[in-house]
């Protein structure tokens, strides 16, 4: 194994924006085991008296999402939400068409808004715009946010809630662009429908976030017009919109696989172009941000029908060392484009498609767990502009790539400065010096590492700890300089102060 330099330069001046702290959210659908199995699970002996797996949120309060977006995900958009309230013994089991699967109802939103303030996130809830109406969805803002005194909110009193939730972040539906999607609409359409849901929501309660859907990925021949028309249409009535992607190392080309972080930055960039279009063309001074509410590595596990049982396990994807340092890469970029992405979500929290994986006694976490766990703890303050020289990775998707992909933060209140660096080489090891421009911090406080000899290695319930977060030796700064050898396929956070 060869070393080869790079140098990273970070300045506390150098700020790109604050980080806003709802990038790290996460996502939980009514599908498969994330709910029935995963976040509620009576029958498991780690469920509290409510049903709540109590290992499971234990886990989630480690990654600390701030922001969790429910109930799905195509789910939503042939969810009644009056089938998951009141008595739990009086609620319908349905056919849920999205996912050919049988959904008992006993879990909805009073249990998701308990389960929220357990795992300390607020929630952010999507209005069906599939089947459901731009009446129902003004109903459910009444109910969650409702003062006592007119019909729904008085029904969330009976059920127990007397205080309005004040739930502020609310999704326009979800993938409408998706032929696939129950309800799908064309551009136009959406963009009428979205809007006059917005003023419904709105005149129920003036302070909520509205989410219009972007297009679903930018693999659809709409993408990205869709995003654009639904902008031009919506533009005054909402405040962010969406993007979805999930990567794959579909063709085992674990270089370019490595290097998505390009991808991701291209797929930002292309619909911060678009809100700045469509902000001049209507002359506007309101902004619209970007909320990336599902990213995710998905492309091993495809089971996606029901076969109309209950709970039943579908896309339990098993993640391992290439998929962590991926989703490393998708939270650096996070942080370099943190002046227009605003609001992002792990899709998804539990078993489907996730960094942790049940059975009823057990819980896994698994290699994505960790890159999310560390960045979401250390990435506070300012996102930093950080000037990278290192050497060359030949890709075949992108031509040559940095060997590192790097990210910083700076916190002025406590003088906290974190860098997040993954070496995506599989075969160097990289010596990199670390310089700070501006005044030296005066010691480092931790560095963490994410890393192995493998891209296929993965944690199992037998072998848990395969790949894992481990707390390194602290190398001593000198002055304003910092030497560090960074290990092939790594992902390395370092805290100074
Ligand atoms: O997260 C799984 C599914 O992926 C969601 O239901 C849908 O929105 C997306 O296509």
């Amino acid at each position: 194994m060869s070393t080869a330099k790079a140098q990273l330069y970070l300045d506390t001046n150098r700020s790109i924006a604050e980080i806003s702290p709802l990038v790290f959210g996460g996502f939980a659908e009514h599908m498969g085991r994330c709910i029935y199995g995963g976040i509620y699970d009576p029958a498991s002996p780690h469920a509290d008296a409510r049903g709540l797996r109590r290992d499971v949120l234990g886990a989630l309060r480690e990654l600390n999402f701030r922001i969790i977006r429910y109930p799905g995900g195509n789910f939503l958009s042939g969810y009644n939400w009056l089938d998951g309230i009141g008595p739990r013994e009086k609620r319908p089991v349905r056919r849920d068409l999205a996912w050919r699967s049988l959904e008992t109802n006993q879990f909805g939103t009073d249990e998701f808004m308990q389960f929220c303030q357990e795992a300390g996130a607020k929630p952010m809830l999507a209005a069906n715009l599939g089947t459901g109406t731009i009446q129902s969805a003004a109903d459910l803002v009444e109910y969650c946010n409702g003062r006592p005194g007119s019909y729904y909110s008085d029904l969330r009193v009976a059920n127990g809630h007397a205080e309005p939730y004040g739930v502020e972040y609310w999704c326009l539906g979800n993938e409408m662009d998706g032929p696939w999607q129950i309800g799908h609409l064309d551009m136009d359409e959406y963009g009428r429908k979205a809007r006059e849901a917005a003023k419904l929501m709105r005149l129920q309660d003036p302070s909520v976030k509205l989410i219009l859907c972007g297009s679903s990925n930018t693999f659809m021949p709409t993408y990205p017009e869709w995003d654009r028309v639904g902008l031009e249409t919506c533009w005054e009535a909402v405040d962010y919109q969406s993007m979805h992607y999930y990567a794959g190392n579909r063709n085992n080309d674990t270089a370019s696989y490595l290097a998505q972080a390009l991808q991701f930055e291209s797929h930002i960039d292309t619909l911060a172009a678009t809100l700045r279009y469509v902000k001049a063309k209507r002359r506007s001074k309101h902004d619209v941000y970007l909320s990336w509410d599902e990213w995710n590595v998905w492309y091993k596990a495809q089971e996606m029908d029901g076969r109309w049982t209950q709970a039943p396990h579908l896309i339990e994807e098993v993640y391992n060392l290439e998929d962590a340092l991926v989703v490393a890469q998708w939270l650096n970029v996070f942080l370099r484009k943190a002046d227009v992405l605003k609001i992002a979500c792990l899709a998804q929290i539990v078993n489907i498609i996730a960094p942790l994986l049940t059975t009823s006694e057990g819980l896994l976490k698994q290699s994505t767990f960790y890159p999310f766990m560390l960045m979401s703890k250390f990435a506070h303050g300012q996102s930093l502009s950080v000037a990278t020289k290192a050497p060359p990775v030949a890709t075949a998707q992108f031509g040559d790539v940095p060997a590192l992909d790097v990210s910083a933060s700076y916190d002025p209140a406590g003088g906290e400065t974190a860098v997040f660096v993954v070496n995506r080489s599989q075969i160097e090891a990289i010596s990199t010096e670390i310089t700070w421009q501006s005044e030296a911090p005066r010691q480092v406080q931790a560095v963490y590492q994410v890393a192995g000899t493998h891209p296929k290695a993965a944690n199992s319930f037998e072998s848990p700890n395969v790949v894992v977060a481990r707390q390194l030796a602290i190398p001593p700064l000198d002055g304003k300089k910092l030497t560090l050898e960074l290990p092939p396929l790594s992902f390395t956070v370092i805290s100074a102060c």
